[in-house]
């Protein structure tokens, strides 16, 4: 592969992660290249969401480090990592499920600027139009329109999922981290979703995808790293990945 290491914004070097004797990761080399999507793809247990939770810095590595936009990211906190542009929708949604919808969305953008998570009613009304806006348009492009005055908390698993991504995108991510983000969805929904990070996908942002649903991943991805056992098995285009012979074993042998 001619990889150009000069366009890789995140490198996962040398990563190892155990549970007392449980190898969940090994020998993980990943480079993920700017303004790219690039899936992680394994069957159930495989580490992936591991992988995630190592690089957002809510699982410390035994081994290796995490290297951000030339930053080390090994040892600090989930916050700090926040702070440097790296946004996370996890595999189960994180929401103020007593605020609206629109709240939620809005919260995001509220905290980057006062540096908390507590909506901040004494921001400036210029500001709060501003946010208001934008917020509305993301809603209106996941299409969650109709639901944004209804509390969150009694939205559907896959609404709740797609109203984490608008909150994520709110913050203006540099990357953005997304574990398995159609789980629960409908196919319509799914679609949808697919349709806005396409659209992200326009303006430049770097993605990394966990999903099961291959339906996503081949609609997304420019590239693919597949892994089973804590390890990479393979990695490629999405063409290679499919037609290589280890995948569709460790597939066969999976829960998939
Ligand atoms: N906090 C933890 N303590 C102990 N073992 C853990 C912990 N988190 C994950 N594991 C184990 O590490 C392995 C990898 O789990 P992980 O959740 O990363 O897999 P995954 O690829 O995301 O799976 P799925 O597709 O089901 O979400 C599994 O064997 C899991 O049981
Ligand atoms: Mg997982």
């Amino acid at each position: 592969m001619t990889t150009s290491t000069e366009n890789v914004v995140l490198h996962v070097a040398d990563v190892h992660k155990t549970f007392g004797g449980l190898h969940a990761l090994s020998d993980i080399d990943l480079q993920i290249e700017e303004g790219k999507t690039h899936a992680i793809i394994g069957p159930n247990g495989a580490g992936k969401s591991t992988l995630l939770n190592v690089v957002v810095g809510r699982l410390a590595p035994t081994r290796g480090a995490v290297v951000f936009d030339g930053k080390v990211l090994t040892g600090k906190q989930p916050h700090e990592i926040n702070q440097v542009g790296v946004a996370r929708v996890f595999q189960t949604p994180e929401i103020f499920p007593d605020l609206s919808v629109l709240q939620n969305v809005m919260a995001p953008a509220f905290a980057k600027r006062d540096g908390s998570f507590k909506l901040n009613f004494l921001s400036s009304l210029d500001d709060e139009h501003q946010i208001r806006k934008e917020a509305e348009e993301m809603l209106e492009d996941i299409g969650l329109s109709e639901q944004k005055l209804m509390k969150a908390g009694s939205l559907s698993r896959g609404d709740k999922r797609r109203m984490e991504l608008a909150m994520c995108l709110m913050q203006h991510p540099k990357l953005l981290l997304l574990d398995e983000p159609t789980a629960g969805m409908s196919r319509h929904d799914t679609n949808t979703t697919i349709e806005l990070l396409k659209k992200i996908k326009e303006r430049g942002m770097t993605k990394v995808i966990i999903e099961h649903d291959m339906h996503v991943v081949f609609s997304l991805a420019d590239k693919i790293s597949v892994l089973a056992g804590g390890r990479i098995i393979a990695e490629g285009t999405p063409e290679e990945v499919r037609n290589n012979p280890k995948v569709q074993e460790a597939y066969l042998g999976g829960a998939h």
